[in-house]
């Protein structure tokens, strides 16, 4: 069947194509509609029905025979490791996880905050969790106790788990420390943590409240799995939105399941008892829908690589991952190719290695510029597929379907919209833009499922950020265009996200750790072009007056500030005082073209703009660090 088939049947009547595709998913009882549009703006999928996650993607496997395949290859060069677990392996060590949750009193609805480094008991948690139906939530290791805490007081969970540590190539994080700040800094107090002390570095237990996971997975009673409703919640993602207070997407379990079953086969093209690879982690969305449930929930082999794409050991590591594991399909951000090109530009590592197990590489993440395409695709002589989707999504907006029709690559492009996906381009007075023309990327509601369903505790916060825009579609908070052959172009974001090695983060939550710096009058944040991380945090403060401090100084203590309240994974490292910061008449600090100037490109002077000599100012203290070249 061609694309455009499949596509438009998705549009034209997609009850019939979400009820086709929901036959890849076991039922505990049927719905009753499978749109519920009673509700707008909230439309829900697979109404009445009940299922368990958990049982899709582990239980049913181990009954239709697959009990020895392998479900996950922990794969750990950062502790000269590999450990296979097997899908009747899995079934009991997540039936003993969720008995040790039921033993804490954790039931159905309840939720819990997992914070743990790329091991695979983090799957093992996140799937016990689904087992009796409460909600995880996973919160990724490079964040800061302070970002644990907000997301502690947000989702109130009953329960916590942590691995003791993580290990990055560089040095050991001490994951236990963190936790238990987080814990002493928010308002919620968990009642209980299970923590996996990891022998680097274990964690001190505290007394009445902290539980060792090998002892009390020993001592547990497997659970069974509970059915749940198909519009409960699996699982709360706390992602960056344009304040420092995190928004908490959440993803339910009916449509979840279908979509990510369906986006298996006709996206990734990957059968069950495949090996898929999705070089991620799992505090992010990609480890979430890639790395755990969709490779599960169809039966495949899942990787989880605790390393990185370079330097462990070198810029051969994904070949020789691929080539042990016979990887089928992998899945990671331009990022990573940026590395490895970096470090090994003529692909020696790659002969090195035999990779006829691969079929295809997919990138995702942020924008994938078309020299690292072109790179990627004449080294491994492979399709490479860019795709586009966010965490709220859940997974592709738009792709190039390979399991469907592969269709001619524009590098730049993720191609057309994945079916389910109206995607409209509309300019600010919401009129339908024309082709080639930039406007904001929206998605035609409802969306399909899989998609976020609201925000948590939080309806009316859901309302304003992605649906108050333009009443009818959801705001990508993407920018771009669609050319006259439906391809879709992702340019920029339209508010401060910017995205660091594949992460997203918030500028002005940046800010707000500036701003909260005693000498500090006010200051900005622009995500700077970089060329391995895509873009990097770059800061402009202007210091109140009077202060006669060293400016070296308050850098230094601005950048560990932000490392502190935010975490590693912002990469905030380069920070600089200038007298005054351009604005608009009305006192808007130009960011945009901060940004322009530091990415040395043209900008048009701005007509509302208070002073004009301040951008020559800006200009000049950013040459002198290196930025604001032409190019
Ligand atoms: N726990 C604790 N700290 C973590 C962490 C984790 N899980 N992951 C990253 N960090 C820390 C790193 O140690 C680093 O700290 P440092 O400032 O002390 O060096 C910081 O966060 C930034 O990490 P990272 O973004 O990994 O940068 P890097 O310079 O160490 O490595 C790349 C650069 C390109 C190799 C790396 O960014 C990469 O592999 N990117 C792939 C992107 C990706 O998978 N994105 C997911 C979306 S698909
Ligand atoms: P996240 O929610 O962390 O997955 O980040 C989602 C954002 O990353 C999107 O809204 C885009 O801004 C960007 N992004 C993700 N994938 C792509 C892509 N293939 N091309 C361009 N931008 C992308």
């Amino acid at each position: 069947m061609s694309y455009q088939n499949v596509y438009d049947r998705s549009m034209s009547d997609p009850s019939t194509f979400w009820a086709e595709a929901a036959a890849l998913i076991d039922w505990e009882s049927p719905w009753s509609q499978v749109l519920d549009d009673s509700n707008p703006p909230f439309y829900r999928w697979f109404s009445g029905a009940t299922l368990n996650t958990c049982y899709n993607a582990v239980d049913r496997h181990v009954i239709a025979g697959r009990g020895d395949q392998p479900a996950i290859i922990h794969d750990s060069p950062v502790t000269d490791s590999k450990t296979t677990i097997t899908y009747a392996e899995l079934q009991d060590q997540v039936a003993r996880f969720a008995g040790v949750l039921k033993a804490q009193g954790v039931v159905k609805g309840d939720r819990v905050i997992i914070y743990m480094p790329m091991m695979a008991e983090a799957l093992i948690a996140m799937l016990g969790c689904a087992r009796i139906g409460a909600v995880h939530s996973v919160v990724f290791g490079g964040f800061s106790a302070h970002e644990l805490a907000t997301r502690i007081d947000d989702a109130k969970p009953k329960a916590m788990v942590a691995g003791s540590c993580g290990v990055e190539p560089n040095r050991i994080v001490l994951y236990k420390p963190l936790l238990d700040a987080a814990i002493e800094q928010a308002d919620h107090k968990p009642q209980c943590c299970i923590i996996l002390q990891r022998p680097m570095e274990p964690g001190t237990l505290v007394a009445g409240r902290d539980l060792s996971w090998t002892q009390a997975l020993a001592d547990a009673e497997p659970a069974d799995c509970v059915a749940v409703a198909a519009t409960d919640p699996l699982y709360i993602l706390y992602t960056s939105g344009t304040t420092g207070q995190p928004k908490g997407v959440v993803r339910d379990n009916g449509g979840h399941a279908v979509a990510l079953a369906w986006s298996m086969s006709n996206i990734y093209n990957v059968k069950p008892g495949e090996v898929f690879w999705a070089a991620s982690d799992v505090g992010w969305v990609v480890g979430h829908s890639y790395i755990v449930y969709a490779p599960l929930l169809v039966g495949a082999t899942t990787i989880v690589y605790e390393g990185k794409p370079v330097g462990t050991p070198d810029a051969g590591a994904f070949w020789r991952v691929v080539e042990d594991h016979q990887v089928a399909v992998l899945f990671t951000a331009p990022t990573a190719f940026r590395a490895i090109k970096r470090d090994d530009p003529n692909g020696e590592h790659l002969k090195r290695y035999n990779l006829s197990s691969l079929r295809a590489l997919f990138l995702a993440g942020e924008r994938c510029d078309p020299d690292t395409l072109n790179w990627a695709e004449q080294k491994l002589g492979l399709p490479v597929i860019d795709h586009w989707w966010q965490t709220e999504t859940g997974w592709a907006i738009a792709a190039n379907c390979l399991g469907i029709e592969q269709l001619p690559v524009k590098p730049g492009s993720p191609t057309r919209a994945v079916p389910g996906y109206d995607i409209q381009v509309l300019d600010d007075e919401g009129r339908t833009s024309e082709a080639g023309d930039i406007g904001r990327i929206m998605i035609k509601l409802p969306l399909p499922p899989g998609c976020l369903s609201t925000l948590w505790d939080n309806d009316s916060r859901f309302i304003q950020s992605y649906l108050a825009t333009q009443p009818g579609y959801y705001l990508t908070g993407d920018a771009g265009y669609m050319d006259e052959d439906g391809y879709v172009f992702v340019m920029s974001r339209i508010d401060d996200i910017i995205n660091v090695a594949g992460h997203r983060l918030s500028t002005g939550g940046m800010e707000a750790v500036l701003a909260s710096h005693q000498d500090v009058a006010e200051c900005a944040v622009i995500g700077a072009a970089d060329q391995l991380k895509g873009e990097l945090p770059l800061g402009l403060v202007v210091l109140k007056s009077g202060v006669e401090r060293d400016w070296a100084d308050i850098a230094k203590e601005l950048v560990t500030l932000v490392r502190k309240q935010i975490g590693p994974v912002a990469a905030f490292k380069t920070v600089i005082v200038v007298d005054r910061l351009p604005k608009t008449r009305s006192g808007k600090i130009l960011r945009g073209t901060m940004k322009a100037i530091a990415d040395g490109k043209e900008y048009r002077m701005p007509a509302t703009i208070d002073d004009p000599a301040i951008l020559a100012e800006v200009t000049s203290a950013l040459s002198d660090i290196g930025y604001a070249k032409q190019h």
